[in-house]
């Protein structure tokens, strides 16, 4: 019998992955000056411990004013470099390869943890509350919803600051021993924000066509690939639909994958929405699945993550023996069950190893490989 494709290793330039079961990045909104402590520790320690491939880290802020919530995790200082190193060579040592997402929140900065949601008059974080009203900014200005602050058009002065932001973002997680890196392009944060025309009404050169919406998107990831080292794996996640009539769109995505490619992005980790109220979506399991498939077809080369209501190992195998993606993203099951992955190896008869200090806990089956 051959390895269900879930749990075969995927190689990208000079990183293994042990198997295509990741963990999604999930914002814990836990930290203090974006610096990690140990509850980082303790939540990315205890998943790494159950064998996922791969632990995508959290949205990482490149500049504090990037941060979604006064409690997001930042990357923005070399202070912040030491506690993201020891959850790092922890995940090591239980051979996990680490990842973090590294973004900018754009005109949805300065919120509330959504947590905290309905316990406050609204989503906004007040200078009072931790956050920085004054110094939102977007593409353009125009304001996510009425929930948001009114954000600030950049000027180009800015956007060059920001784009640096995100290539020393890339030296200091190198410098903290990441594996690999995904880029924030989703849910209407700023990279997102730029590409669509819904929220882009810039008349420079980073606003208009779809060349210059994406050129920011473009440009950053050509600055970063010149230091971030060449055999370590760059993804992106895009919204690959805002899932609005007249926004961007899947066929955008896939013209976006195939120049990104070129510019030295492995995978492109398929998500959708956030960037305008009036999307609709229709969630159910798998819905996000067509549009990695979308992707994976369109943009030969690159690499698909597939992500969004993946339930359970079958589920998740299916996926990729149809060929409809490369990889597979966890999110909310993970913080149900961080055993996940286990499970998941049981039912597909798959014996994974587990860590030696849990081994005995291992139920007996018999494994068909
Ligand atoms: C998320 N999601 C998310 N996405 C992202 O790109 N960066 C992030 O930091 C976060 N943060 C986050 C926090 C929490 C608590 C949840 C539940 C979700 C989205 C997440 O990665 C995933 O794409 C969705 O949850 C859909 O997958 P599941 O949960 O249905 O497997």
């Amino acid at each position: 019998t051959t390895l269900p494709k879930l749990f075969q290793p995927l190689k990208i330039r000079n990183t293994t992955f042990k198997n295509r079961l990741w963990v999604s990045p999930m914002c814990m909104y836990s930290a203090e000056d974006g610096f990690a402590n140990d509850f980082h520790l303790a939540h990315y320690g205890q998943l790494a411990m159950r064998g996922p491939g791969a632990i995508i880290m959290e949205a990482t802020a490149v500049l504090p004013e990037g941060r979604i919530t006064p409690n997001c995790l930042g990357i923005w200082k070399d202070d912040q470099i030491a506690g993201l190193k020891r959850i790092v060579d922890f995940e090591h040592q239980f051979g996990t390869t680490a990842g973090i997402q590294i973004g900018h929140a754009g005109r949805k900065a300065s919120t509330i943890p959504l947590s905290q949601y309905g316990k406050r008059p609204s989503l906004r974080a007040s200078g009072e509350e931790g956050g920085w009203p004054e110094n939102v900014y977007g593409p353009s200005a125009i304001p996510f919803d009425d929930q948001h602050w009114e954000p600030k058009e950049m000027t180009l002065e800015q956007i060059e600051n920001v784009q640096q932001a995100f290539v020393d973002a890339a030296v200091r997680a190198d410098k903290a021993g990441f594996d690999f890196i995904e880029i924030h392009g989703a849910h209407g944060y700023l990279i997102s924000s730029f590409n669509s025309p819904l929220s882009n009404h810039r008349t420079d050169k980073y606003g208009g066509s779809f060349e210059n919406r994406t050129r920011f998107a473009v440009e950053t990831v050509q600055r970063m690939r010149k230091v971030w080292p060449a055999e370590k794996p760059l993804f992106i996640r895009l919204s690959t639909s805002e899932l609005v009539e007249g926004g961007w769109a899947p066929k955008d995505t896939v013209a976006l994958a195939k120049i990104l490619h070129q510019e030295g992005v492995d995978l492109v980790d398929c998500s959708s929405g956030g960037n305008d109220v009036r999307q609709k979506i229709s969630a159910g399991p798998g819905y996000q699945v067509p549009f990695a498939t979308e992707v994976k077809n369109g943009a030969p080369g690159v690499l698909a993550g597939a992500v969004g209501i993946i339930l359970d190992g079958e589920q998740a195998n299916d996926i990729l023996e149809q060929g409809k993606a490369d990889a597979i993203l966890i999110g909310r099951e993970f913080l149900r069950d961080p055993t996940f992955v286990q499970k998941a190896s049981q039912k597909l008869g798959v014996f994974v190893k587990w860590n030696d200090q849990y081994e005995r806990g291992r139920p007996k089956t018999h494994y068909l490989v």
